[in-house]
C-alpha cells in the first residue's frame, strides 16, 4: 500500500536505532558541527607511507577545509603541517605531490625547513621591533603516526594514540601487511555530489551488491557468502569481515568475471587465491585486501554535498614490470576505479543524494537484521551501519535519527 502523506513524514516503524534522519547527509549547519566534533577529532588516512619514500617528499591534501602538507622530514619521520604561510596565509606548498629541500612561500618569500621551523623573513630586519622572530614564526605540525605502513594524522592532540585507535581491528592487517611489502601504484580521484557519510557507508554495505552486475556473478555465486560474520570493533566503531565462522576463508568466485584469467601466482601472502577481508575504519576509511591487490578508499568532504573520493591501489615493491603490469590490470579492470563497480557506486551515492536533497527521502532505512550465531550478524546485516551511527551519535552529542531536535510529523 503507498504511504500517505502523513506517513511519508512520520519516521519509519522501526526500532529508533534502525533509521536515520536523511538530514545528516545534506543539513550544512550539521555539516559544519561534524567537522568541528567528529572530523577534527578522528584519525584521517593521509597516504601510504611508499608515496613518501625519501627525504624531503611530500604530498598535499586538505582536512575540514584546512590545507596540510605531509612530508618525509631529514630524520626519516613523517611529518604533517598545517600549509598555510605564518605571515599573510597564503598556502606554501601548492602542488599536489613532489619533493622539496624546504618550504618556501611564493607570495614574500618566507621559508621553511622540513621540520616546520620558519628560517627566512625577507628583509628581516623590519621585524626587530615588533616581531614576530623567526623562532615565532614556525609552521602548525599536527600530530601523524603509521599503522602497518598506512599514514595518519589528527588535528586533536588529547585523542588516544593511533594504534589504540585502530583497537582489535589491527589483527585483520597485520597478517597481511606484515608479510607483503606493499607500493602504490595507482591513485584515482573522483568527484561525488554527494555526502561522505552515503560514500563510506556504500563502501559497508554489503546488502547493495545485489545492485552491482559483477556482485552478482562473483561474490554472490559463492555458496558461502553469507557465512561469514562481521567483526564489530564496539570501542572504536571499525569493523571488518574476513574468514568464516569455521575460520575457512571466504572465495569470490572471480572465475565467474567475464575474461577472467587464472591469476594465482599473484595472490598477496597471508591471503588464499580469491579471498577477500574488507576494513572498515571509523570514521571513512576502508581497506579492501582482496586476492592480489590492496585498495584503499578514503574519502575529503567540502560540505554535505560535495565529496572526493580517493582511491589507491597497492602491489609489491620490486616485483617485476609483467607482474606489475597484471596486478594494475587487474585492479583497474576487475576491482578498481575504471571497472563498472567504481562508477556504479558513485551512481547509488548520487542518485539518493538528490533525493534527500529536496525532501523526497526524509529517513535511511539501516534495519537489517541477519544473526549468524556467537552474536555475530551476517555481511548483509546493517550491523555495521547501526554501529557507525552510535558512534556519530557518541561524538555529536545525539541520535542519527533526530539530528536536528525536530518535532516529527507523528509527534
Ligand atoms: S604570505 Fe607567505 S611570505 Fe607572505
Ligand atoms: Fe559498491
Amino acid at each position: 500500500m503507498p504511504r500517505t502523506a502523513e506517513e511519508f513524514l512520520s519516521p519509519p516503524s522501526v526500532p529508533e536505532d534502525c533509521y536515520v534522519s536523511s538530514s545528516v547527509y545534506t543539513d550544512p549547519d550539521l555539516y559544519a558541527e561534524e567537522e568541528e566534533k567528529l572530523l577534527r577529532r578522528t584519525w584521517k588516512f593521509v597516504c601510504h607511507v611508499s608515496e613518501v619514500p625519501n627525504i624531503g617528499d611530500y604530498r598535499t591534501h586538505d582536512w575540514t577545509g584546512v590545507p596540510l602538507v605531509t612530508v618525509r622530514s631529514p630524520d626519516k619521520k613523517v611529518r604533517t603541517f598545517v600549509n598555510s604561510c605564518s605571515h599573510r596565509g597564503s598556502r606554501v606548498v601548492r602542488y599536489p605531490a613532489g619533493n622539496m629541500k624546504h618550504m618556501t612561500c611564493f607570495f614574500h618569500l618566507w621559508e621553511y625547513d622540513l621540520y616546520g621551523n620558519c628560517t627566512y623573513q625577507t628583509r628581516d630586519e623590519g621585524y626587530e621591533a615588533h616581531g614576530p622572530t623567526k623562532e615565532q614564526a614556525g609552521l602548525r605540525e599536527v600530530r601523524t603516526d603509521t599503522f602497518c605502513g598506512l599514514v595518519f594524522m589528527n588535528f586533536d592532540g588529547n585523542a588516544a594514540p593511533l594504534r589504540e585507535y585502530i583497537g582489535e581491528t589491527a589483527t585483520a592487517f597485520e597478517s597481511i601487511f606484515g608479510e607483503n611489502d606493499f607500493e602504490i601504484f595507482h591513485l584515482n580521484r573522483t568527484h561525488m555530489k554527494g555526502n561522505w557519510k552515503a560514500w563510506f557507508l556504500t563502501n559497508c554495505d554489503f546488502y547493495h551488491e545485489w545492485g552491482h552486475q559483477v556482485n552478482r556473478s562473483t561474490n554472490l555465486t559463492s555458496p558461502d557468502y553469507h557465512d561469514r560474520p562481521w567483526r564489530l570493533n564496539h570501542a572504536q566503531g571499525h569493523g571488518y569481515t574476513a574468514r568464516k565462522l569455521d575460520n575457512e576463508p571466504f572465495v569470490v568466485q572471480y572465475k565467474n568475471y567475464k575474461g577472467w584469467k587464472n591469476r594465482d601466482g599473484l595472490v598477496l601472502r597471508g591471503l588464499q587465491p580469491g579471498e577477500l577481508v574488507l576494513t572498515d575504519l571509523f570514521p571513512n576509511t576502508s581497506v579492501f585486501m582482496r586476492t592480489t591487490c590492496v585498495r584503499i578508499n578514503h574519502s575529503t568532504p567540502y560540505g554535505p554535498d560535495h565529496t572526493v573520493m580517493e582511491e589507491r591501489g597497492l602491489g609489491i615493491k620490486g616485483e617485476s614490470e609483467a607482474d606489475r603490469r597484471q596486478r594494475a590490470k587487474e585492479f583497474t579492470q576487475v576491482w578498481g576505479p575504471y571497472s563498472r563497480n567504481g562508477a556504479e557506486d558513485v551512481a547509488f551515492v548520487e542518485e539518493s543524494h538528490r533525493c534527500q536533497e529536496f525532501g523526497a527521502n526524509k529517513y535511511d532505512v539501516i534495519s537489517r537484521n541477519e544473526p549468524i550465531g556467537d552474536g555475530l550478524q551476517r555481511p548483509q546485516s546493517d550491523a555495521y551501519v547501526r554501529l557507525f551511527y552510535d558512534k556519530w551519535g557518541d561524538y555529536m552529542g545525539r541520535p542519527a535519527n533526530n539530528p536536528k531536535n525536530l518535532m516529527t510529523a507523528a509527534e
